[in-house]
């Protein structure tokens, strides 16, 4: 469920006309929805408190790669939210934006000597280890330092799931974690070891999930192995289940609830006694958020192709030309009129720069406002300046007010950021 409904015939963010947003701030622009962050995580936190007996004090930790901008994760960590963290710049957005140290996870594939030193320093909750060279590192920056951070070792199951390959983390030639045999291995090592003190497993198999059996069969891995550890006299407090369910990219898609998601967690963990995390990024903020873009022109062809150009484009929203994602289209100001097949564009110089192929919509003209729904995940944060469009800004709601949460650069500023060569 989200915040961005139609009222007097005009779409608005909670209760902010986004023709008002269009008009003061420009487009494209990000719009996002206090109210719709706050229902997505009460309803987890909620699932979650409803099944204390098996999850403990289970933490959501929001995965900051989702959504990064400080606002909206201030939004969050006022609300408890800890964050799922994968490179310094994350841990220091997510500390700067007020979450504390102890809520914040540390994971990812590739994390320098630096980037462990810093988030030792800083006191995180834990650092997923993904494999056995990093926990060789960890130990000898930990041992140099003097510390004994808490780790989690990050499982590959060889279950992989998620709305497109390329966002499959969980599978067996998947790049994440280890193998359970391994993990079992680098366990006892890092038990052995007087500078980690391991906690717990965690595990992340993919994302845009909408069937539960794959996470389902995730977790029961990591129940076994959680037994298997004890009983070879290993601790095992702590499990990181990572995030992946999916969300309603379109009105007709019903993924499972976060109720039913939590509630099956539940029924995997039960008995075993550990605190659970969640890692949830695209549940939180994906529908929590708009791209709202103006149309430029429509063009009719001779050979029937009707193209709507607009000023948003793939260096704004990706996720359609990197994983052919799609993202309902809707007018901000429905006028009456036949629907229309419309091959959606932005400006960018590529095929690519194809939001949707025959989309059928109500009638649109030059300087029509539109909204792609379900933008609020990977969208701003997955943006680049690609053909030398600015980054575009983004403007959080929250009921009648709002606020620019990151202004549009000015030409200017992109040109400033690049000395020239001193021989030229
Ligand atoms: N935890 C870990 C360790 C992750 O790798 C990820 C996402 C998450 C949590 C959050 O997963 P979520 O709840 O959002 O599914 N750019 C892609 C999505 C890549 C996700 C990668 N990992 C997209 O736009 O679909």
């Amino acid at each position: 469920m989200h915040h961005f409904d139609l009222k007097n015939g005009a779409l608005h963010a909670e209760d902010v006309p986004l023709e008002l947003i269009a008009d003061e701030v420009g487009t494209p622009a990000y719009v996002y929805s206090t109210a719709t962050l706050k229902r997505h995580y009460g309803l987890l936190r909620a699932a979650a408190d409803a099944h204390r007996e098996a999850l403990g004090e289970a933490l959501i930790a929001f995965a900051v790669k989702a959504n990064a901008n400080l606002s909206v994760l201030a939004t969050l960590a006022k609300l408890g939210s800890g964050a799922d963290t994968v490179s310094e710049g994350e841990i220091r957005r997510a500390l700067a934006s007020g979450v504390p140290a102890e809520r914040i996870i540390f994971s990812g594939v590739g994390k320098t000597d630096m980037e462990l030193a810093f988030a030792i320093g800083v006191g995180v909750r834990q650092i997923n280890v993904e494999s056995g060279a990093e926990l060789d590192r960890l130990i000898a920056v930990a041992h140099a330092m003097d510390a004994r951070p808490a780790v989690a070792i990050r499982v590959n199951p060889n279950v992989g799931a998620g709305g497109h390959a390329k966002i499959t983390t969980g599978g067996k030639g998947d790049k994440f974690g280890v193998p359970a045999d391994e993990a079992m291995r680098l366990y006892a090592r890092a038990s052995a070891s007087s500078h980690v003190t391991p906690v717990g497993l965690a595990c992340h198999i993919g994302s845009q999930i909408v069937d539960l059996s794959p996470l389902e069969a995730a977790f029961q891995v990591l129940r076994q192995m959680t037994l298997d550890l004890r009983a070879h006299g290993h601790a095992v407090t702590r499990l990181d289940l990572g995030g992946g369910l999916g969300v309603p990219y379109s009105g007709g898609s019903t993924p499972p609830s976060p109720a039913d998601y939590v509630a099956m967690a539940a029924r995997v963990l039960q008995g075993l006694d550990v605190e659970a995390a969640f890692e949830p990024g695209r549940l939180l903020a994906a529908n929590a958020g708009v791209l709202l873009s103006r149309v430029i022109q429509v063009n009719e062809r001779s050979d029937g192709q009707r193209f709507l150009v607009l000023d948003a484009a793939m260096n704004d929203l990706m996720r359609p030309a990197l994983y052919d994602a799609f993202h309902d289209i809707r007018a901000v100001q429905p006028l009456g009129g036949e629907d229309q097949a419309y091959n959606v564009v932005g400006p960018v110089c590529e095929t690519g720069d194809t939001f949707a192929r025959d989309r059928i919509l109500p009638p649109l003209e030059a300087d029509d406002l539109v909204v792609f729904t379900g933008a609020g995940a990977y969208g701003a944060v997955m943006a680049s300046e690609y053909n030398s469009r600015p980054l575009i800004p983004e403007v959080l709601v929250d009921g009648d007010r709002w606020a620019v949460i990151r202004p549009r650069p000015t030409y200017e500023d992109m040109l400033d950021r690049e000395p020239f060569a001193d021989w030229l």
